[in-house]
């Protein structure tokens, strides 16, 4: 231990000597890390109104994104300047605030409407088909945030019915098809997060007619993979529990060089639960690589084990012993998206970066980091070969922050160019 006087003058000293500040490191001789890397970042939008979560862009360049409710007005919207959004494709197919949920005997769920939006979390965009518009496909979880008398928030259970997949065709701005759920297929406790497609005629465990995957991410517990037959409307689950579905136990990842913990309010302080949540289809439909929320690890498993159907015994199985271990990533990912090199592009909130996995070499590399990345949410791959990214704190949000709400307004939707010509996947929708 120093002695008094010591420490004092140490104190004194360094009062006039530690002027050198991270903000301006221009006057310091040491080596610092500027927190950049990558393709130059372009602000393509601003968010003044409502915090997003789902991007989807189209081949006329129009921007969809979603947001969960809520208190807010609407869940699906539309960019319509720099600084606005609006509700799309109209604020009608919105339920009402009051119209959100219900309840039984006491136990609160989500409403049952399978027409109109509830909570839409995710968006992707499939290019035209000789059968099928450029297509708008909305991931409805039918589970809204509510909030009781003292504002702590909570999530009801889903109804079959309010969970959904829509299509709307980016032609005549319509909802053309609606598929919604059986119990077994998606529990109450699922939560729909993520949503891949393939168009292919061929594909195995299908009528022809092409199939969706879809992310359950379930903080209860249960996540896994839900298919759909795009033709019949039938679904399916399948990983369901796989070890590598499962939330990383206790994770404590860092933001902004602060470690997390997740603080609900009426609630002790616990940690993020979030199972499966990243997904990306490589090119040519074979195989889906996949994350929980809260590990460092990436999977992957050919889609023809996703798409064996129930009435296969040993479905389950053989899909657990088909999984690949690609290692860790170097943190915690969210959202995917893959272009048309192949590349997996995962986002890393973490780091304030965009990572992404080359089958090529099996290894992570880092693609563009950025002191504004601060947590990237959905991304979508643009067919002017960028790759855009929503940008909405989520970590400063108050449901994660013992009710207080220390993000700042503006969100954004920041942009870069894909390496080596790199565009938006096509191959699996013609
Ligand atoms: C950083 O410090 C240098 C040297 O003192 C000064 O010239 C410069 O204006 C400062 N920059 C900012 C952004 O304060
Ligand atoms: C920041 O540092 C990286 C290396 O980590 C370097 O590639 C980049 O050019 C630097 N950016 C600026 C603006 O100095
Ligand atoms: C953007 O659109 C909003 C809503 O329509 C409007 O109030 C605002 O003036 C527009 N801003 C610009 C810069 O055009
Ligand atoms: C919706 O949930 C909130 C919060 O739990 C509750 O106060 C309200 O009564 C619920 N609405 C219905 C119609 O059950
Ligand atoms: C479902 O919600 C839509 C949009 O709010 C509304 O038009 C429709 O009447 C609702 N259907 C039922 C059965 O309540
Ligand atoms: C919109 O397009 C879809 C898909 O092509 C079609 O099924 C639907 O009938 C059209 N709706 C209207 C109102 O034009
Ligand atoms: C399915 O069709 C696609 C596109 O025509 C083709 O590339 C692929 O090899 C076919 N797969 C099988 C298993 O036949
Ligand atoms: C594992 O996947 C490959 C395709 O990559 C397939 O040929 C094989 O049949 C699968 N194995 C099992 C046990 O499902």
């Amino acid at each position: 231990m120093l002695p008094f006087y010591s420490a004092l003058l140490l104190l004194l000293l360094g009062s006039v000597t530690a002027q050198v500040t991270f903000q301006n490191s221009s006057t310091t001789r040491l080596r610092v890390d500027n927190g950049t890397y990558g393709p130059d970042i372009e602000e393509v939008h601003y968010y003044y109104d409502q915090w997003p979560i789902g991007i989807a862009v189209a081949s006329d360049g129009r921007i969809f994104t979603s947001y969960t409710r809520g208190t807010y007005r609407y869940t699906l919207g539309t960019v319509v300047n720099k600084t606005a959004e609006r509700p799309y494709p109209s604020l009608d197919l919105n339920l009402p605030l009051d119209q959100l949920n219900t309840s039984y005997n006491g136990i609160p769920f989500g409403s049952a409407n399978s027409s109109g939006f509830i909570s839409v979390q995710a968006l992707y965009i499939t290019t035209q088909t000789s059968s099928r518009p450029e297509t708008l496909w909305v991931l409805d979880t039918g589970r809204p945030t509510v909030y009781n008398g003292q504002g702590d928030p909570s999530m009801p259970y889903a109804q079959p019915g309010g969970p959904k997949l829509v299509a709307i065709s980016l032609s005549n701005n319509t909802i053309y098809q609606t598929y919604t759920f059986p119990s077994d297929v998606h529990y109450p406790d699922s939560y729909l997060n993520d949503l891949r497609f393939d168009f292919h005629s061929n594909l195995s465990g299908t009528s022809g007619k092409g199939i969706a995957y879809l992310v359950d991410s379930s903080n209860e517990g249960r996540p896994g993979f839900i298919m759909v037959d795009l033709g019949t409307g039938e679904s399916w689950r399948r990983l369901t529990q796989d070890y590598s579905v499962l939330r990383g136990f206790n994770d404590v990842p860092s933001y902004q060089g602060q470690p997390f913990y997740l603080r609900q309010s009426g609630m002790p302080i616990q940690w993020q639960v979030e199972g499966l949540d990243g997904i990306q289809l490589s090119p040519d439909g074979e195989r889906m690589y996949y994350s929980p929320l809260s590990t460092n690890y990436l999977y992957s498993v050919p889609t023809q084990n996703l798409r064996a159907r129930d009435s296969n015994r040993l479905a389950e199985v053989q899909a657990h012993a088909n999984v690949s271990s690609h290692g860790q990533r170097g943190g915690n990912a969210n959202g995917f998206e893959g272009d048309s090199n192949g590349l997996i592009y995962q986002l890393m909130p973490e780091h304030n970066a965009v990572y992404y996995f080359d089958p090529n070499d099996g290894l992570t590399h880092g693609f563009v980091r950025d002191p504004r990345i601060i947590w990237p949410d959905g991304a979508s791959i643009g067919a002017d070969g960028y790759i855009y990214l929503n940008i909405n704190q989520l970590f400063f949000q108050p449901d994660w922050n013992f009710g207080v709400d220390t993000r700042e307004h503006p969100g954004a939707i920041l942009r870069c160019k894909l390496p080596n010509g790199g565009s938006k996947i096509t191959s699996l929708y013609n």
